[in-house]
């Protein structure tokens, strides 16, 4: 017991228990990312992620031990480095790739690796960052795509997405494949939107996008869930994402390192200088 502790880290020196002890001092967000405050805090989530490990090849975890809830009505940001595993975390939750252990429950229900289509019908709509639109059919033949499993709803929908996207009304008639990147990410938002979903998963929607159709992205996401739908976003737009959400998670390595209120980890020191720096400094 009276032995000193010795690790080595990647750089080949020493942590003695006096480092470690530092290192033990976490910020609010990192605690809040531990799993025993996980635990307290996701209690009654709408979706949540326990200890989920997943990946893709044979022997390879990309997804570590990845803690996750979102609470009802909730808007709830994901960033982090690339390769950090966040689309593979939303593919995780939406039974896209096969789990190695943990668990994802909506409502408390298990629905870990539940086919996608049980997922539709259960409220879970999932917009990947690429390939999310039918491009030789046109919008309105794309929002029939997305009410497939109810077609008799299809005007009612269809309404409420041409309210929050006006444009897809107007061009309803013109086909997908001819539409910019950032109208066809409105196709895509709308489409998961006409199955009347509680919940939205939305991998990197403001990519590739100029800033003014970014920030119509944002203003979108929040009105989306004003409406009611709660949101998982990730984004690799973060301090925009952190503004707009009520609480983001900072996943690194397959794990999520920092939880807070959106502003709160926007002014987290760490995350600031980890994660933010190049874009604090930018603005
Ligand atoms: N289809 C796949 N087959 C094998 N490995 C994959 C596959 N997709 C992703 N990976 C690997 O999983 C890791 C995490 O990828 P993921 O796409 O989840 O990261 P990300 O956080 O979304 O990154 P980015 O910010 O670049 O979108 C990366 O190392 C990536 O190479
Ligand atoms: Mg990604």
């Amino acid at each position: 017991m009276s032995e000193p502790l010795f690790e080595v880290d990647e750089s080949g020196e020493d942590l003695t228990r006096a480092d470690q002890a530092v290192s033990a001092e976490l910020s609010p967000a990192e605690k809040a990312a531990t799993r025993e405050e996980h635990l307290k805090l996701a209690e009654g989530a709408l979706v949540r992620a326990d200890d989920l490990v997943a990946g893709y090849v044979p022997g390879v975890n990309i997804l570590r031990g990845c803690d996750f809830y979102l609470q009802d009505g909730e808007l709830v940001g994901i960033i982090g480095p690339n390769g950090a595993g966040k689309s593979t975390l939303l593919k995780t939750l939406f039974g896209l790739i096969p789990v190695r252990s943990g668990a994802v429950t909506l409502r408390g229900e298990n629905i870990t690796s539940a086919p996608a289509h049980k997922l539709v019908q259960l409220g879970v709509g999932y917009v990947p960052q690429n390939n999310n639109v039918f491009p030789s059919l046109t919008i309105a033949e794309n929002m029939q795509m997305g009410v497939y499993l109810r077609p008799k709803t299809f005007k009612e929908r269809f309404d409420y997405v041409v309210d929050l996207f006006p444009l897809l009304g107007e061009r309803r008639n013109g086909k997908a494949g001819a539409l910019s990147g950032g109208e066809r990410q409105m196709v895509a938002m709308g489409r998961a939107l006409m199955m009347d979903p509680s919940v939205l998963l939305l991998d990197e929607p403001s990519a590739g996008l100029s800033p003014a159709y970014q920030d119509e992205v944002f203003i979108r996401c929040r009105r989306i869930n004003a409406t009611g739908v709660s949101i998982i976003m990730v984004e690799q737009n973060a301090r925009r994402c952190l503004q707009i959400c009520d609480r983001g998670y900072v996943l690194d390595q397959g794990r999520n390192a920092y939880t807070d209120k959106g502003k709160a980890l926007m002014n987290d020191p760490k995350v600031v200088e980890l994660y933010l720096g190049t874009l604090a400094k930018a603005q």
